[in-house]
């Protein structure tokens, strides 16, 4: 069972001080309604996260890989000197449990908190933990940009696919740096690429192609072609949408290194590396049902007001055939960043 409780293994005992936010000069400006800052987008999204918990999942096996040394060796000379802490390790924005369930299953000696912005994708999690009778992980709703953590508490920390999401990513930065422990390091996974929104892109592309042909058919009918016809081209809006914006703000080492000199912060070693990943989560059996629920999802939702859905999904069922590998699985090429920040 989860720990929420105030004894030696709860939130006491990890988060002895609530933290100042760390940011100087004003407020960050309010998220965009829906937007991915917004949290009732992924208040919404939680319902669907965990068809893709194979992706972020494999990428949180990358960011522990990394910290998997530092945080064995915290074990190790606790076993040798009863005095020394037990290691503490933080996901931030750690979602439905993908980052923090790994680390528990890999780290059962040490200590684990799962923090998200989002109570509804913490009770995924929480739901996965109590099925799963896991007892050294903690849950908690928390602000990645106000960690409530004393400073130089934490061992380990990891944030997978969740900082550049965050309204003012200084604060989360400097969040990072305030509860390391001296030595102590930060596993980061941003997108270099879209991810599995290329199925999406590749369905719009394909969407727009046949808008735009017809178009043209009737054009060269003598038939006007309005307004609407033309509204009905969807690359703009999805090009535009703000969440995809943020999806690939950290996309680069140098993004990541300006990002750091923006907010201010010192770490003693930054490394960032790419990581290439073939998800292949959807089977063939899967595309109808993967259709069905990319139709439900917040950002698809909003980029289908007044279109043609059928069509889209069409177009979308086509895509994820065409990448059927021979033993049945979607293949999708995702690459992340891994950046390891050290204190
Ligand atoms: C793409 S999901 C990643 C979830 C998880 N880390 C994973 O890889 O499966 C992004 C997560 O960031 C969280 N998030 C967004 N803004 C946040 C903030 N300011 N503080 C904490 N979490 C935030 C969302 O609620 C969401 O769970």
């Amino acid at each position: 069972m989860a720990s929420s409780g105030e004894d030696g293994c709860g939130t006491a005992g990890i988060a002895a001080a609530a933290a100042e936010a760390a940011g100087e000069g004003g407020s960050p400006p309010p998220p965009s309604p829906g937007s991915p800052s917004d949290v009732s987008h992924w208040e919404k999204m939680a319902k669907y996260f965990d068809a893709f918990v194979s992706l972020t999942g494999h990428f949180a096996n990358v960011a522990l890989d990394h910290v998997a040394e530092d945080i064995q060796r915290v074990i190790e000379k606790k076993g040798e000197d009863d005095t020394c802490h037990v290691p503490v390790i933080v996901d931030v924005a750690g979602g439905t449990g993908a980052c923090a369930l790994e680390a528990v299953r890999r780290f059962p000696h040490a200590r684990v908190l799962l923090t998200d912005i989002s109570d509804a994708m913490l009770n995924v999690a929480r739901k996965k933990i109590a099925e799963s009778g896991i007892a050294n992980v903690e849950v908690k709703v928390m602000d990645g940009q106000d960690l409530e953590m004393a400073d130089g508490s934490v061992d380990a920390l990891t944030c997978v696919f969740g900082i550049m999401f965050f309204p003012d990513r200084s604060r989360g930065w400097r969040e990072m740096q305030r509860v390391l422990r001296p030595g102590g390091k930060a596993a980061v996974v941003t997108w270099k690429t879209p991810g599995p929104h290329v199925l999406t892109d590749e369905a719009i592309a394909k969407y727009d192609a046949e808008v735009e042909g017809k178009a043209k058919e009737e054009e060269e009918e003598g038939m006007p072609r309005g307004e609407e016809r033309q509204g009905e081209c969807l690359k703009k809006t999805a090009m535009d949408d703000e969440g995809r914006k943020k999806m690939l703000y950290l996309s680069s080492a140098s993004a990541i290194a300006d990002d750091l000199a923006a907010a201010g912060c010192h770490f003693s070693k930054v490394e960032t590396y790419p990581s290439p990943f073939v998800w292949q989560g959807i089977n063939e059996g899967d595309v109808d049902m993967m259709c069905s629920l990319w139709k439900k999802m917040p950002t698809i939702e909003n980029l289908l007001t007044g279109r043609d859905i059928e069509l889209l999904l069409a177009k979308l069922r086509e895509v994820m055939r065409a990448r059927l590998d021979e033993n049945g699985h979607v293949c999708v090429p995702c690459e992340a960043l891994l950046t390891v920040l050290t204190k």
